[in-house]
């Protein structure tokens, strides 16, 4: 009888430490593999615009990444990501050729994101945004 109970609270212990061991473990391995995008998705960024100045890029946090404002020098405004369509890497803005480079594989992007030269298989990818009361709002 005695013998009984005691495997019982065992078993209960044991099962209790395997959870527990598998919470550990299991929620880092979630939170490395769950996409990034997720945390901030639906929140905007707003930047004022004199912060992007004819031929200037600024470059931002969006949605747990890297993205870019580009003010051409014709005054057109683009919101992109900085991500390379490559292999992931941050572009940079080259402003006196006005296009982007990507400095792992020198791929080159154009103002609006179309890949110029390069390895990238894709544009960048174009974001959302509104310009009101000398605010861009990007998402
Ligand atoms: S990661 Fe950008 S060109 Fe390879």
């Amino acid at each position: 009888m005695v013998n009984e109970e005691r495997r019982k609270f065992l078993g209960i212990c044991l099962g209790g430490v395997t959870a527990s061991a598998a919470i550990a473990v299991g929620y880092p391995v979630y939170r490395y593999l769950a996409p990034l995008q997720k945390e901030n998705a639906g929140s905007k960024v707003v930047i004022p615009e004199q912060e992007v100045p004819a031929g200037g890029a600024k470059f931002f946090e969006y949605a747990g990444s890297t993205a870019v404002l580009v003010r051409r020098q014709g005054g057109e405004l683009l919101a992109l990501s900085a991500v390379c369509t490559h292999l992931g890497c941050i572009v940079q803005w080259l402003k006196e050729k006005e296009e982007f480079l990507c400095p792992c594989h020198a791929g080159h992007y154009s103002p609006e994101g179309v890949v110029i030269s390069g390895p990238p298989p894709k544009p960048l990818a174009r974001l959302p945004f509104v310009v009101a009361n000398g605010a861009i709002t990007i998402g």
